[in-house]
């Protein structure tokens, strides 16, 4: 793998993967819509994803081997408030960027996420079990990985849960960033406590993702931190780390808070897949955490 392609690269993940295929030498081309990212070694492009023909203009000119897609609307409650719109970015954008990369024999690395689950097994859930989406946003998603891997079965899906880490590029925030938003302007936070999830630290994922093309991985893996814990919980350990106080986290039940999205309610990814083919370890939410603090 010499080139590689990142469609947006501004966004959480997007600005973590350039950054690091940087840092390993590759020659990237980097894509992004509203927020052009301050990326001075990285050729920069401006795509939208739902327009067919840029896609293919930019995929040819551009010429990769690998092309990441972590763009997507990610924001699940207005996929469920606009429906066309997240069909139109999360399915026929990424059939797009599919056919795109067949024309020019990339291969295709999706990132998807873990919001395809129902919630209702209770614990980790594996590759191979039944997805079964709960929202617009985890059914356009799951047409996005399937519109994947049948393009060619060379292609890649990484299903991510809850990112996390530092927004370098924007002042957009994470569950993580919101968190410690809040509770430094002393607002209280109303915290899911039946809402489990596995969050993933983005420099870790980046660098995963990274080596798992390197290593010429195909089809579905899930790739998050190996701890499954509730929102609550996280929201704790985040006061504790940053010795921010921990009585402005509130724990609240899904029923007590309406949103447009349902949400599953223990929808933690298994990562033994990953972690053994790759030889790889995924970073804790306490490590982390510590390295956010270390970053800051
Ligand atoms: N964040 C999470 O907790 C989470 C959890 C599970 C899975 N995932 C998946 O992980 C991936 C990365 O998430 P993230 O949080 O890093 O994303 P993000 O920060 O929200 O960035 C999303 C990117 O998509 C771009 N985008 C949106 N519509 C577009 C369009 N029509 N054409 C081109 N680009 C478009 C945005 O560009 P502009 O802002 O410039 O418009 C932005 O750069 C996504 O595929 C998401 O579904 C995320």
């Amino acid at each position: 793998m010499q080139r590689v392609m990142i469609i947006g690269a501004a966004g959480l993940l997007g600005q973590y993967l350039t950054a690091k295929a940087v840092e390993r030498g590759l020659d990237v081309t980097g894509t992004f819509r509203s927020t052009r990212p301050e990326q001075k070694e990285v050729p920069l492009v401006h795509l939208d994803l739902t327009d067919p023909y840029a896609v293919e203009t930019a995929i040819a000119r551009a010429s990769p081997d690998v092309v990441f897609l972590p763009s997507a609307l990610t924001n699940v409650d207005e996929c469920e408030t606009h429906p066309q719109q997240a069909w139109a970015v999360n399915a026929e954008g990424t059939f797009n960027v599919a056919s795109a990369c067949k024309s020019v024999g990339a291969r295709l690395f999706y990132i998807s996420t873990d919001y395809v689950f129902n919630g209702e097994k209770g614990e980790k859930y594996y590759e191979f079990d039944t997805p079964d989406p709960v929202s617009v946003y985890g059914q356009t998603k799951l047409e996005g990985e399937r519109l994947t891997l049948d393009a060619n079965r060379r292609n890649i899906v990484a299903r991510v849960s809850v990112l996390y880490g530092w927004n370098r590029v924007s002042g957009k925030t994470n569950f993580v960033t919101w968190v410690i938003n809040e509770l430094r302007r002393g607002s209280e936070v109303k915290l899911f406590g039946d809402q489990s999830v596995t969050p993933t630290y983005v420099p870790n994922a980046a660098d995963v993702m990274l080596t798992m093309a390197e290593m010429n991985g195909t089809g579905l893996y899930h790739v998050a931190g190996p701890n499954c814990m509730n929102r609550y919980e996280m929201g704790l350990r985040i006061a504790e780390e940053f010795g921010l106080n921990v009585s402005l986290c509130k724990r609240v039940r899904t029923e007590d808070v309406a949103l447009p999205a349902k949400r599953g309610r223990v929808t933690c990814l298994d990562i033994n897949r990953v972690q053994a083919e790759f030889n790889i370890t995924m970073t804790s939410f306490a490590a982390g955490l510590a390295d956010m603090k270390a970053t800051e």
